[in-house]
């Protein structure tokens, strides 16, 4: 019962923001993996939401060395196993459940399930996992929540996604029990089907240094 925690740490200490990717056309992925590699963001989730993000995740991670390609918006095992042969090499998902567990434990590509009350988090620890996606952020409680668990649940870090900006960014990665965060606003739906790539790798750029002292 574990977790694949040494996986997982240095891709989500690497950077304090991972972009989270709706993408309409696979098209789109090689200039925007690049640009936000080259903004100082390589690793994103491309999430399960759109029918081209498959063959999105393989372009990706074929076509661009430097990005850390993985994989959210993961609800099922067969989206697990789909997204780890494509070439996933982190799998997100809001919640967690005994299905996607039992997939997390066949192959080697780790799982940052999502947890938000007490008992989802201690569940989780009970599992072995010590590092949780924390969706919806905002709506769920925002920083002010994230801060009241980071005593009682001391032993576990959070992603929170879900309405996170520049703007709040600051107040969630100032926590202790935080140890990244992610978001869309690096990769806006307008600039990305405009082809925006330098504002994007801009957009990056500022998002790669927050919470940075
Ligand atoms: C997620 O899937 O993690 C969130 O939908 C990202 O939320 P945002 O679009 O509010 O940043």
């Amino acid at each position: 019962m574990s977790q694949k925690a040494d996986k997982l740490t240095p891709i989500m200490t690497g950077q304090p923001v991972i972009p989270v990717l709706k993408i309409e056309r696979a098209a789109n992925i090689v200039p925007l993996a690049t640009a936000l590699a080259r903004g100082g963001l390589p690793a994103i989730e491309i999430t399960l939401r759109t029918d081209e993000a498959i063959d999105a995740i393989r372009i990706a991670a074929s076509e661009v060395p430097e990005a850390i390609v993985g994989a959210g918006t993961v609800l099922r095992a067969r989206q697990y196993e789909e997204a780890v042969k494509s070439g996933s090499r982190f799998i997100v998902s809001p919640g967690m459940t005994q299905e996607l567990l039992d997939a997390a434990r066949s192959y080697e590509v780790p799982l940052l399930p999502g947890a938000v009350t007490p008992s989802e988090i201690m569940a989780a620890m009970e599992e072995g996992y010590k590092l949780l996606k924390f969706f919806p952020a905002e709506q769920a409680g925002g920083a002010a929540f994230l801060k009241a668990l980071s005593s009682p649940l001391a032993d576990v870090r959070f992603c929170p996604t879900g309405g996170i900006s520049a703007a709040n960014a600051g107040a969630y990665l100032s926590l202790p029990n935080v140890i990244c965060i992610g978001g869309s606003w690096v990769a806006p739906d307008e600039l990305v089907n405009d082809g925006k790539w330098d504002e994007i790798e801009a957009l990056a750029r500022k998002a790669s240094q927050l919470g940075k002292k």
